[in-house]
């Protein structure tokens, strides 16, 4: 499959002296039926290692992780245990905090924006319930580990960044999994965009992620989105969101309905904020209030 790539990879000075790149190679092939074990951290480690090439050391973390979000019920079914378990959240870090990658927590990614914690993406990307082969867009690519683990799950993900600098810094860091073997990444499209207005050239979507804060949900995602299509959103004033899984129907008359559900338990979850570009500057918010 073609890398599709709507940006130049010039590595940001920023990117290139922050990250560490682990330098290990995937040893064998990606392939959609591969899983490891999930009952014991030993099984898991030694499974990984031997196809992933990974570091045992944040193995076990995340093994450990994993086990965390299962009792919490932030990953639902085997398939999004699948993808977080073969997920590197540490190559999406910034070095000063690889060693924290698997820590209940978000984390500074540089730029003033953060990497959401474990339990928060896993609840938000269970919560869509995506499939083999469906499209999902994502608001707001950040570090990419997001969207790399959207591509455990899905072949077809789009992801946009409104911060130049960082969307090209993480295209530079999907390419370079890619060329050190993660080729389920090639399943990734970026794009330096202000995610207001989605990505209309590669609509309808089954699916959308948006994450960072706002205080509605945008028409044009909206309108994006498939019938039956869901979406998960950070609603609420800026810093103070709670976590809504949002599904397009259609009644009978032809209306378009939008039944919401709060998936965190009503819990404020503080985001980024949803910002908007002004010329070539961000400025302000997307927020109507
Ligand atoms: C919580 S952070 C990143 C989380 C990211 N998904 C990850 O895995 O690291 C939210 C991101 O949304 C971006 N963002 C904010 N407003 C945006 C907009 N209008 N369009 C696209 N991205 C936006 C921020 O720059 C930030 O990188």
């Amino acid at each position: 499959m073609r890398r599709r790539t709507f940006l130049t990879c010039a590595a940001a000075a920023f990117g290139a002296a922050a990250r560490a790149p682990l330098a290990w190679a995937v040893p064998k092939p990606y392939s959609w039926e591969a899983a490891p074990p999930t009952t014991n951290s030993e099984a898991f480690v030694k499974w990984m290692v031997a196809n992933r090439g990974e570091e045992p050391h944040f193995l076990a973390q995340r093994f450990g992780r994993c086990q965390m979000l299962v009792v919490n019920h932030d990953v639902l079914d085997e398939r999004n245990k699948r993808a977080f378990l073969m997920t590197p959240r540490e190559e999406f870090t910034l070095k000063r905090n690889q060693g924290r990658a698997y820590d209940h927590a978000f984390l500074d990614i540089g730029f003033g924006v953060t990497i959401s914690g474990p339990h928060v993406v896993s609840r938000m990307t269970s919560s869509l319930d995506v499939k083999l082969g469906e499209k999902v867009l994502e608001i707001g690519t950040g570090s990419g580990y997001q969207s790399a683990y959207l591509a455990n799950l899905t072949d077809k993900v789009w992801s946009i960044e409104i911060i130049k600098p960082l969307a090209e810094r993480t295209r530079d860091v999907l390419d370079g999994l890619i060329g050190r073997g993660y080729s389920e990444y090639q399943a990734i499209s970026t794009r330096h965009a202000d995610g207001y207005y989605g990505w209309p050239q590669a609509a309808p979507f089954d699916k959308i992620i948006v994450t960072c804060g706002i205080d509605h949900v945008p028409p044009p995602l909206l309108q994006q989105l498939r019938l039956g299509g869901i979406m998960v959103i950070p609603i609420g004033p800026p810093g103070a969101q709670r976590l809504l899984k949002i599904v397009k129907e259609q009644e009978t008359d032809g209306t378009i309905k939008v039944a919401r559900v709060d998936i965190y338990g009503g819990r404020i979850v503080p985001f980024v904020p949803f910002t908007k570009i002004d010329g070539d500057t961000i400025k302000g918010t997307h927020n109507q209030r």
